[in-house]
Parts: C-alpha cells; structure tokens; sequence
C-alpha cells in the first residue's frame, strides 16, 4: 500500500507526474448525502455537528465511502473562528449562517478578542486527529480555513449577503482599522492551519470566497496579503505541507496569485484553465475548474463537460480536478459517481 506522500493529490500539488489525474469536490460531504442528512439530524444542529469529533468523522468519510475519491476534507466550517470570537453563529434553514451578535460600528472590530485556538477550536484538532485515524491511511485529509476578507466579510455583515456592503464600506472609510483587522485575523487562522497540520492534516486550504468582490486595488490589499502572510507563517513552520488558494471570482488575479508562495490556486468555473496554465503553471497546480450546475445535467453532458476540462487544462502534471464551487444540495449522488469515474477513466487515456 502506498503512502499519503506517494498520493496522486500529493503528488500533483507537487506538479509530479501521475498515472492518472486525482479529483476531490469541495462540499463533498454536505446536503445532497441522504446520510449525511440522517447524521445532521442526529446532532441536532450544524454545529454539535461540527463540534462532536464523532459526528464529524463519520461526515468527513461519507462521501469516501460512496466515491472512489482522491483525498477526503475535514468536516467543519469556516465560521468556526468567528464562532470562537463569540459571535454566537447558527445556521437559518434555507438562509445561511446568521451571528447573534450584531457590529454596528468600526470600534466593535478593535474590541473583539482573537480566539485562543488551542482551547477554543481544540474540538476541530480532536476531530482531524479522529479522522486521520479513521480514513483510509494512503488518502491525504485537507485541512481549511476561510481567508481573513471573507471571514470579515460574514463578520461584519452578521451573516449571509450577497454584496457584503457593510464590509466594503468599513474597508473604503476606516482602511487602516481594517488591515489591522484582518492582519489579526490573519494570525489566527495561520495559528489555526498550524494545529491542523500538527493534528494530521496533509494539505490546506483558503477558502477565499467573497475576494471576487473587490477592485484589483484593495484584493492585492485586503484580501490577497493576509493570505501571503498565512502562507509565509505557514512555509516557516512546516514547509512540506502544501497549501492551496482559492478565491472565487479571482480569475484575473492568478499571476500574483501565485507569488505568494502558495503550491496551488483552486480555479473556479469563469476561468479558462488553459490560459490560467500557460499564466502560472509552471509555478503553481491547478485545482478547478467544472462548473457545478454540470451536477445537475445527465451523464453524457457531466462526461463531455468533464474531458473539456481536462482536454482544457492539457497532459503533463499539476492539475487537480474539483469543482469551481461547492456541490449543491440539489444534485443526485449517482451524479458524483458519474463525475468521478469520468475523471479517473478518461484522465487515464490522455
Ligand atoms: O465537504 C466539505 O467541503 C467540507 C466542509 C465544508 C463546509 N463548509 C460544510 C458546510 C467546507 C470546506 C465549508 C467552507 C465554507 N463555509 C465556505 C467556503 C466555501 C464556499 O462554499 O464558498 C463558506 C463561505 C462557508 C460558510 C457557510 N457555511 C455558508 C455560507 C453556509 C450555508 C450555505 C449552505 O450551503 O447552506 C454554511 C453551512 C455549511 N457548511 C453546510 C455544510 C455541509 C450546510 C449546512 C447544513 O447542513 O445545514
């Protein structure tokens, strides 16, 4: 049996050559898992869920069990940190994430204390421990967190949007409370991605999801810097671990992107992945870049629609296939079976 380093995901972040290419489906545990459903119940909410490690470990392995995947991620969220800050988050059905507490002023980011992750996100470490016990032990676990903009993003709006007004406008009027802002956050989340690692995570994530909303200006400056400084902290710390960037809407940004550091730029669907290669490829992976309103077509048009992909991107190594944005509730699980097979077949041909 091989080990997690010799993985084709391990390998391809490494843009190694690999017999065929690997796939993973961010949301690939979630909503549209009938079991996944059932243990949702059982936990009573999508926190207990997140916050009891057995209950999270039997989510994480779920969709392992069902697809023939390349890697696993950690069942939790990236609401957990504002949730440590004591923000009192809970999850509205059909709405979203919603924060009981309410930051109607710029002088409410200064008061907010930074968790202590040790103690306050210590059930996330126990949970990655558990799985990492648990899976498979050849398959690489992913670690994640959200980026500083986009956890201020929710902050700040006290939960869903889809403009995030406040947030912009506290960033154009009080520039300098906000950079020191998401540097803290910054801190935290770099801390937070260190303990995952230690706990047993093989590679991390950012999830940048609400970066896309900004002029190249301020993604350069509020967005994009606090993840290079995560990916610094994270190079010092434990360079053999890679760490993968995604910003949705972040199309036009992947060159400097890519100097960050980082060993990866997750794509979304807008992207063309042949032009992002020939941008960045020689630097960085690829990880994308399927739309995932694909899920919810037919088999010949989730197949047609997977070889784009990889035609797209082209042969040689350092691609990752995922999608460009989370699964859907909505989409049938035979869908993702198609998804996967197709991936894996038809990659090892090419
Ligand atoms: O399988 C996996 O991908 C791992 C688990 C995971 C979840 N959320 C579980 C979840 C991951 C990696 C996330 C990341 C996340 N969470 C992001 C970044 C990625 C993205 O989707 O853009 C964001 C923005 C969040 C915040 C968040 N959490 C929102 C906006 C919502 C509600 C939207 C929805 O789909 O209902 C959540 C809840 C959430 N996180 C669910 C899951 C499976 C659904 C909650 C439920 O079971 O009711």
């Amino acid at each position: 049996m091989s080990t997690v380093s010799e993985s084709i995901f391990m390998r391809s972040l490494q843009r190694l050559p690999v017999e065929r290419t690997p796939v993973w489906l961010m949301r690939q545990a979630g909503r549209y898992l009938p079991e996944y459903r059932e243990t949702r119940v059982k936990a009573g909410s999508f926190m207990s869920l997140c916050k009891n490690k057995a209950f999270a470990c039997e989510v994480t392995l779920q969709p392992l069990q069902r697809f023939d995947l390349d890697a696993a991620i950690l069942f939790s969220d990236i609401l957990t940190i504002p949730d440590a800050m004591g923000l009192g988050l809970s999850f509205v059905e059909g709405e979203g994430p919603r924060f009981a507490k309410q930051l109607t002023d710029i002088h409410q980011l200064e008061a907010l204390i930074m968790p202590n992750v040790d103690v306050d996100l210590s059930y996330v470490m126990d949970a990655v421990r558990l799985i990492r016990q648990e899976m498979p032990s050849h398959l690489p676990l992913i670690g994640f967190a959200g980026s500083p903009w986009t956890l201020a993003c929710y902050m700040i709006e006290g939960g869903s949007s889809r403009e995030f007004k406040r947030a912009l406008n506290w960033m154009y009027l009080h520039p300098e409370a906000m950079q020191l802002f998401l540097h803290q956050l910054a801190l935290t989340v770099s801390e937070y991605l260190a303990q995952q690692i230690a706990a047993g995570a093989n590679a991390v994530m950012l999830f940048d999801t609400w970066g896309g909303l900004l002029t190249t200006h301020h993604y350069q400056r509020f967005s994009l810097a606090p993840m290079a400084m995560i990916v610094n902290q994270l190079k010092r710390l434990a360079p053999h671990v890679p760490v993968i960037l995604y910003t949705k809407g972040g199309g036009q940004w992947l060159p400097t992107i890519a100097q960050t550091g980082c060993d990866a730029i997750g794509l979304d669907w807008t992207c063309d992945i042949s032009r992002a290669r020939a941008q960045v490829g020689h630097q960085v992976a690829l990880q994308g870049n399927l739309d995932p309103a694909v899920l919810l077509t037919s088999e010949a048009c989730i197949r047609q629609e997977v070889k784009r992909v990889l035609t797209t991107f082209g042969s040689g190594p350092g691609l990752i296939f995922n999608l460009g944005h989370g699964i859907t509730p909505d989409v049938p699980p035979e869908h993702v079976k198609i998804l996967v097979d197709a991936v894996h077949e038809q990659s090892a041909i090419k």
